[in-house]
Order: C-alpha cells, then structure tokens, then sequence
C-alpha cells in the first residue's frame, strides 16, 4: 500500500477483508486439482480367528483416507482389477453439475468392468469436514469404504484460539462377516430370505478385544493430556445405526455430514450408516487413573424386530505415559433399545446457522411429497420356493414402489431423451392411505409395484419430502439418505404425519442439513431441499438390505435457463453397460 492515498489504502484493506465473502466461483476457478489413485484388488487379511478375502481399494482396509481443500477440483483414477464389476460413490458430495461423478450403478453410470477404468472428476465447493466413500455395487461397501476429509478454507468458527487442534483421530465404523459378501444380493433376492447379518463390528477395521483373536486387532488412539482433538467419525456399517462414547470423557459434536453444527457437549452419540461427524474431544483425564487407558467403544441401536448383530466393537483411548493397557473395560453407552437417547441426542444437533454459515432452509415450499418407506411381505411367484417369513419374500418399498435397477444408467436415459413428469413419476402420496403406524399394518397385504418410478422437478423446486414409517413387517428407524444435495431435517415425530398439524412445529430457522436422515421407527422426518443441482439423484434407505429390497427411488432435477444451470455432458471414459 506504500504508494496509495488513504483511501485508496481503504478501499483496498476493504477488499481484503471482503474477499472471503466476496469470492465464490472465482476463488474456486484458481484451485488446485488434486489427483488420486484407486486399484480395486483383493487383499488377505486376518481378523477373527480366520484369514479372509476382502475387496479393497489399493489393498488397504479401510480404504485410503481421500484429503482435499474446500474449493480443490478432484480426479481420482479408479482402476478395477477384479473380475466383479464396481462403482465407486463420494458420500455427501454434492456433485453440482457432475451427477456422471457420483458412483450408484445404473442410476448415474454403468459399472467399470473388470480391467477398465473410470477418472471421476469433480469439485469440492462449499461443504467442509468429515464425509465418506465407498464401492455402490451391490454390497461391495462392506470392505471398500474410507474418509473423505475437506479442509476449510476459513478458519474453524468453533475453535478457541487458545485451544488448537493438537491431531485427528479417526473412528471409521464397519463391520465384518463370516462368508464373502459378493453374494449375499443375490441370494437375498433369489430366496427372498432375510439379510444376512454380520459377526463384528470394527473401529478402523479392528474388532477390538470383545471377538475372538482379536485383542492385537485393537485401535488405540493415543493422546496427549490436556490437547484437544478432532474425532472424525464415520459409520461405514451396512446396517446398523451405533452408539459411540469414550469412557469418562465428554464429546463435543460440531459438525455433521459436513455442515457445521451449534455445538453442543454429550456422553455419547448414535450414527446411523451413512452419517458422519466431527467431535472435539479434550485429553482431560490422566492424573486420576494409573493406566490412563479408557475404553472407546460403539454398539448398536437396534430398532428392529429381525435378528441382528448385538456385539460390541471397542479400543482405547491411551494417554502417552508408561502404563500399560488396562484391563478395565468399563463402557459409556446407552443401552441398545434406548430410543429415548437416540431421540435426545439427534434433536439437539442444530445448524450453526451463523452469519458466515447462514442456514438457507426454505421458508417456504413448490411442492410436497409424501411418502412410506416400509419393509414388505411380496407373495411367493408360482412353482418357486421363498423362505421369507410365512413362505413370502422380503421386499421393501417406498410408496408401494418397489425399485428396480434399470439395465442402463437413468442419468444417461435422462441425457439422451429426457425424463419427463409424466409416466416416469413417482406416486406423491401413498396410493392407500392406512394407519401407517398403528398395530393393524402388519396383518396388510403388502404386495408392491416393481419399477424404476422417479421424483421429477424443474430446476430450482423447493420441495419438500415427508418420510413415513410404517409398522408393515417392523418398525423400524431408516436412514434414509439422498444424492446431490443436503437437505434440512425441518421436523421429526412419533405415529402418523398429520399434514395440517404437524408443519405448524417446524424448525425453519436452524434445521440441521444433512445428507441422510435416522426417521424415527414408528415415526416420520420432514425434509426439505432446494433442487439447484440437475441430474439424477438417488434416494434410498443406507440399510444395504433395505435398497437391496428396493427401499429407493430418483429424484431428477431438471436443467435450469442458464448454462451454469445445466448437467454437463457425460465424459468420454464413462463406462458403457
Ligand atoms: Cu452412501 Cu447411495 O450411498
């Protein structure tokens, strides 16, 4: 500024100032690319008494930890050297424009065949903190799963300055089964028999001390007294919703699926698969206890009638000073019916909702969908043999649609001829009105219609979307979760949706945005999203079973005017089915 007059010196200290609001598009166009690698190969490890194959991603289980700046342009190579077909999917990425990016097979892209390639490229723009990713190829996500870290480009609004992040820990949630999982779709499908269920949970891949051989499988997390660490958890389980707490030690949520939240404190938190979290987390423990370990550990939330894996996985939290590992295994965790908990714990997340991170909920809607999201009883089909419950296969369904994978990607049909409102639509409104939670639905018929039925809007619909959960078969608590954009939790309740009660007690000012919702069982979440980003969007349950079964649909948004507005065309390596 040596040569300026005073306000020239003004203005361009104002400008400094204003850049970070003032630079959206432009601030990202002179981003870096960061590039990576994935090889999908198998991979022997040991884990519970035996030696298994395992899909993974450059032999690593979990995965490789993808770490990116707010704003970077993102390639990653997949290479697929396996005779199984895959896809890969960047859980929470919003994908604004790039729907050819984001994995679920024959929704946006065919699978990549056994030795070929496909480089996923795509922006990283405002959303910050903890995602995942993970194989969306008929259960591959069982091993092929890892983080997905963005680096703010602000400096974190949560953190005191005398008080930095001294490191990260990760706590990525999974679990492991006795047999490949490969084939459990298949079968599932063929038989109409229920899911198979796993034999252990895992914290970064480790069963932790509770399985059999498994206690040098265990994550230790080592600390320093009176540092402060960010916990960047995920829960890459197929099919449980977890509790996790550390023994004698306080969390403090502050983000959720990468979107800051008003932080709060609590003894424990329950994730549902597909949902992740930052925590902070202070060594404030040691001088008290003389091993100075703690138990870290995570069970599950069972909301479910249908067998279930009820095992505990666990590690230590382990402040660096001699003492050897305790032989105390005393655990924080609520119990595993405890609904009243999980209940507590996720109505208090709420968006931070600050000037610099405004909530942009929509105050008001175009259009409002409702619709059941239910587990079924399909009848046998002639000369075969089902052993579902009752001689019927299990199924499931939204709105009574049960979803069918087409044999092409829908993005492509979309692309090439346009998906239109008309026979493509999905029903917006159940087709039967019942009492959808009361203690009748379970005697019902619950026969379905089988398609590939989608939600269509025009660019730019604020909609909103009304997930009932029934009491056909079970209740039970679905994570529901959707692709391309986040979308506000404006309202949650026990029993049936009353739609001239219920949008009264809305929260319209600090709705926590995410991208997958825990509808309460026998209960149901009002979401509410602005369709800005054109493409076809898959919507489904993040129960594998449960979108094995069918429990999806697509949500297609239209090109808007403007050429920023539009999808852009697919590229030239996108595989061919
Ligand atoms: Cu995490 Cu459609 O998936």
């Amino acid at each position: 500024m040596i040569n300026m007059d005073p306000r020239q010196q003004f203005l361009a200290l104002l400008l400094v100032l204003l850049l970070p609001v003032l630079c959206f598009q432009p601030c990202y166009a002179s981003s870096v690319t960061r590039r990576f690698r994935f090889n999908l190969e198998w991979k022997k490890v040991n884990r519970l008494c035996t030696t298994k194959r395992l899909l993974t991603v450059n032999g690593q289980f979990p995965g490789p930890t993808i770490t990116v700046n707010e704003g970077d342009d993102v390639e990653i190579k997949v290479t697929n050297r396996v005779a199984n077909n895959t896809t890969i999917h960047w859980h929470g990425i919003k994908q604004k424009r790039t729907g050819w990016a984001d994995g679920p097979a024959y929704v946006t892209q065919c699978p990549i065949g056994r030795g070929q390639s496909y480089t996923y490229k795509f922006t990283v723009a405002e959303q910050r903190g903890t995602l995942l990713w993970h194989a969306h190829y008929s259960w591959q996500r069982a091993s092929v799963y890892g983080a997905f870290i963005i680096n703010p480009r602000l400096p974190y609004p949560f953190i005191a300055p005398n008080r930095p992040i001294h490191a990260e820990i990760p706590i990525i949630f999974g679990e492991l089964w006795d047999k490949e999982v490969d084939d459990f779709e298949a079968t599932m499908l063929a038989t109409g028999a229920g899911a198979a269920i796993s034999v252990a949970y895992t914290i970064n891949g480790l069963p932790g001390p509770l399985y059999p051989c498994s206690a040098k499988d265990t994550y230790t997390a080592t600390v320093e007294y009176g540092k402060t660490y960010m916990i960047r958890v995920i829960n890459a389980a197929l099919g449980d919703e977890l509790f996790f707490s550390i023994a004698k030690h306080t969390l403090t949520v502050v983000e959720v699926d990468a979107v800051y939240t008003k932080p709060f404190t609590t003894t424990a938190i329950m994730i549902a698969p597909g949902q992740t979290t930052t925590l902070l987390l202070t060594a404030d423990q040691l001088p008290s206890d003389p091993t100075a370990t703690f138990v870290m550990a995570a069970t599950p939330y069972v909301t479910s009638i249908f067998p279930f894996d009820n095992s505990t996985t666990m590690g230590y939290l382990k402040y660096n000073t001699t003492g050897t590992i305790s032989k105390d295994r005393t655990q924080n965790l609520p119990k595993m019916e405890d609904t009243k908990f999980a209940t507590t714990f996720t109505n208090r997340i709420k968006s931070l909702a600050s000037s610099q991170y405004p909530c942009n909920v929509p105050k008001t809607i175009d259009r409002r969908v409702i619709t059941t999201i239910s587990l079924n009883l399909q009848d046998c089909p002639q000369n075969k043999t089902c052993t579902g419950y009752d001689g019927k296969m299990f199924m499931a369904s939204m709105n009574n649609q049960s979803f069918l994978r087409p044999s092409t990607s829908i993005l492509e049909t979309h692309y090439r001829t346009g998906l239109g409102t008309g026979s493509s639509g999905f029903p917006e409104r159940p087709l039967n009105k019942f009492d959808y939670t009361g203690g009748n639905a379970s005697t019902m018929n619950t026969n379905m219609e089988f398609g590939s039925r989608v939600i269509v809007v025009p660019y730019g619909t604020k909609i909103e979307i009304v997930l009932q959960g029934t009491n056909l078969l079970a209740p039970e608590n679905h994570p529901i979760h959707i692709h391309g954009h986040n979308f506000y939790v404006v309202g949650t309740g026990f029993g049936n949706f009353d739609e001239s009660r219920d949008p009264k007690g809305y929260n319209l000012v600090d709705p926590p945005e995410r991208n997958t919702v825990g509808v309460p069982m026998g209960g149901w979440a009002a979401i509410r999203i602005e369709a800005d980003n054109p493409g076809v969007w898959f919507v489904h349950c993040h129960f594998e079973p449960h979108t094995s079964w069918g429990l999806a649909t697509g949500f297609v948004v239209q090109d808007g005017p403007l050429p920023s507005q539009r999808l852009l065309p697919p590229p030239k390596d996108l595989p061919a089915c």
